[in-house]
């Protein structure tokens, strides 16, 4: 059978549309409804859509509406102004709101610029249910909002909703590279590049933006911040115009593009012979390049930048530091109202792991503190969660609240690169929601990390969330099907923060798999558990690693520790973990707000899951829990394979209640979960066996 199928590039996203229907539409089924009631109720309110507002956004939401429409009722709604229905969807800005026949009330004070009201209004003749923005990106938002209610078979009488996004930017990084692999992706090729050109199958990436779109996205990097050769040119007029194909789909989506670029452009592209940031010519350059960018895409985003990290290069190079290299960009960007995403990820990747003194966790914060208000104000600094790297669980980076006059943004691994790479089920929102939640005190008590990003704690001109994303070619988007949960939760909680884990999940499963009760439940409780089900068979109590090197994939618990990456244990016969206090230790602790300085520099103060980062304890140390760290690794070893074993029987009582190819795709990546955890919890427990000569209280088997 599958020789018949042509795998030209240019209609693969056609197969995948028809012959992977549910697999590829993720949360945007818009499956027909069957309750009669509700079908009735819908049909009566949304056969007419008419639209005061006119553009490509607002085309993009009466396109979204009357597809999902078709398929979710069988109707085809009408777009014509001329007759008068007596029920409609109205599609209104601000602007146009003074064409309104009978007027509505809204006050826009309420919302920003991305906000939106959905308002019904019923009148002896007519019921109409308003989309409102303030501008037409509030009402494409508002449409996907009205749509997620249907798909959740929800009422939508009566409706009177106020929306508005918490978070300015609310962005995606692809890691892409132009040959089509993609660095850390776990989902086939890229669906951007392939064989360093553009891809032709533009249709993929346009329901790449509506999937992005539809969770309020408004921002994305199109390629890798590893800036390799070809994509240095992205910049140049040979790439240009196919970038600006791409920028124009995500426009009516309203997603800004951005670009990752090479520091050392000057000097790659071949015209001049330095990168100094101080060079009046290098000043020059970038100034002309900015003005050539924006003469092909007058509403491009800016430059995403990683500069001095991991040999990429930067301005240490000319003894100048990252805000001369940023603002230099800054500058050029400035007239157009461009933006510097400047990455923080920066640290020492040539260390000495006999050099105990040098700690890669404090790299960012010692490199950038002493920076804070020396950016321009187009200048955004983006720091990862933590300060080591995307771990299954580590400490919240020290740099938020730590520079009130320095815009800041956080950055999220939606890929799973650390967290199981799309083969271990593993639902990031929890342990996104801990970081957002996280308090700083920065502000004093009560200064979470979400204010901090959302710009309410300090006054940020730009700030936001942005995340590496998880897709591919592959006709579920994210190799694991349930991984699309992940892309999705992280969309609505840039959007909003506050949102429960819960309320995520359970809107996600709804319109990715239907009503079903059991179906809702149980992979409601298999989402939600999953991230600690996953921490438990591997690196634990917060001490990180443990991976295969250069892959990341799978035990090894010494894979890093003899290296120059700066990511230890050091385990020996008597403990492990890494002091990082400032009585005995690196002194990281004292990175924090004192509250927290506090909490992490004692031992008995110090929470369970973060012991070994920031402390060297002995194996018989005794946790909070009562359990000793020895014990505590085997227990919760032992116990997250079996939690993976009930992962997968919870998903086996699902057989028949789902279309067999998710059903079946699923259940063969939890099948490899739960092999690939027995081998985490035999390697991990064996290494520590034979380090620690301690046996299990238990006397389990191990090896
Ligand atoms: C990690 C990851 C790299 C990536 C880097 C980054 O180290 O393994 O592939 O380039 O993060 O965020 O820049």
């Amino acid at each position: 059978m599958e020789s018949t199928i042509d795998h030209t590039w240019n209609n693969l996203t056609q197969q995948y549309k028809v012959k992977h229907k549910e697999s590829y539409s993720a949360w945007l089924q818009y499956k027909k409804v069957d309750d009669p009631t509700l079908v009735m109720e819908y049909q009566q309110l949304t056969a007419h859509i008419e639209s005061f507002a006119d553009s490509v956004v607002i085309e993009s939401a009466r396109n979204e509406l009357r597809s999902a429409l078709s398929s979710m009722l069988d109707i085809h709604p009408e777009t014509s102004s001329g007759t008068k229905p007596k029920n409609r969807i109205v599609l209104v800005t601000k602007t146009e709101l003074n064409l309104l026949e009978n007027k509505i009330e809204v006050d826009f004070n309420q919302i920003n610029d991305a906000g939106y009201f959905i308002k019904m209004v019923t009148t002896n003749e007519n019921t109409t249910i308003y989309l409102v923005g303030k501008r037409d990106i509030g009402v494409l938002y508002a449409a996907f909002h009205l749509l997620r209610l249907m798909q959740n078979r929800e009422s939508i009488k009566n409706l009177n909703i106020v929306e508005s996004p918490k978070n300015q930017l609310r962005m995606i990084n692809q890691w892409d590279n132009m040959d089509g692999s993609i660095e850390r992706g776990y989902a086939g090729k890229s669906i951007f590049y392939k064989e360093n050109a553009f891809s032709d199958e533009l249709d993929r990436i346009q329901d790449y933006a509506r999937l992005l779109s539809s969770v309020g996205i408004n921002a994305i990097a199109i390629n890798n911040v590893n800036v390799h050769q070809v994509e240095t040119n992205l910049i140049t007029a040979s790439l240009l115009p196919r970038v600006v194909e791409v920028a124009s789909i995500f426009r009516a989506y309203g997603i800004k593009t951005f670009l990752s670029i090479n520091y050392a452009s000057t000097i790659q592209l071949g015209d001049l012979e330095t990168a100094d940031p101080l060079d009046p010519e290098v000043k020059e350059w970038w100034k002309n390049k900015a003005k050539e960018i924006y003469q092909y895409i007058p509403d491009f985003g800016g430059f995403l930048v990683k500069a001095d990290s991991e040999h990429r290069p930067g301005p240490f190079t000319y003894n100048r530091n990252h805000a001369d290299g940023a603002n230099m960009l800054a500058e050029a960007l400035e007239p157009f109202g461009g933006l510097v995403i400047w990455r923080c990820f920066v640290y020492n990747c040539m260390q000495d792991w006999r050099d105990r003194s040098t700690d890669r966790a404090r790299a960012a914060y010692d490199h950038f503190k002493p920076l804070d208000g020396k950016f321009h104000e187009n200048v955004i600094l983006q720091i990862k969660n933590g300060p080591m790297d995307f771990q299954v669980r580590e400490a919240v980076s020290p740099l938020f609240g730590a520079m009130p006059q320095t815009n800041q943004m956080l950055e999220f691994q939606i890929t799973q690169e650390y967290t199981g790479q799309q083969k271990h089920l593993c639902y990031l929102v929890p342990q996104w929601k801990g970081i957002l939640d996280f308090d700083t005190y920065a502000n004093g008590e009560g200064s979470p990390v979400k204010q901090v990003v959302d710009g309410s704690m300090f006054p940020y001109r730009y700030s936001g969330i942005s995340a590496v994303s998880n897709i591919g070619n592959d006709y579920n988007w994210t190799g694991h099907t349930l991984a699309q949960a992940n892309l999705y939760g992280f969309g609505r909680l840039t959007w909003n923060p506050d949102l429960e884990a819960e309320t995520i999940t359970n809107e996600w499963i709804g319109q990715t798999f239907g009503q079903d009760g059991l179906v809702n439940d149980q992979i409601s409780q298999m989402l939600l558990k999953a991230w600690e089900i996953y921490e438990h068979y591997t690196s634990p109590l917060g001490v990180g690693w443990m991976v295969n090197p250069h892959h990341h994939y799978g035990p090894n618990v010494d894979g890093y520790e003899y290296s120059v990456w700066g990511t230890y244990h050091f385990a020996d016969c008597r403990g492990i973990g890494v002091d990082r206090t400032v009585k005995t230790g690196t002194g990281y602790s004292a990175q924090y707000f004192k509250e927290n300085a506090d909490m992490y520099e004692s031992l008995e103060t110090c929470p369970d899951e973060l012991l070994l980062f920031f402390h060297h304890v002995p194996y018989t140390h005794r946790l909070k829990s009562g359990d000793t760290v020895i014990q505590h690794i085997y227990n919760t070893h032992f116990e997250g394979v079996q939690e993976a074993e009930e992962l997968k029987g919870r998903w086996t009582k699902l057989e028949g209640k789902i279309d067999s190819e998710r059903y079946e795709d699923i259940l063969n990546k939890l099948e490899e979960q739960v092999s690939h955890s027995k081998e985490w919890r035999d390697i991990i427990n064996t290494y520590f066996y034979r380090k620690s000569g301690i046996a299990d209280e238990q006397n389990r088997k191990i090896y």
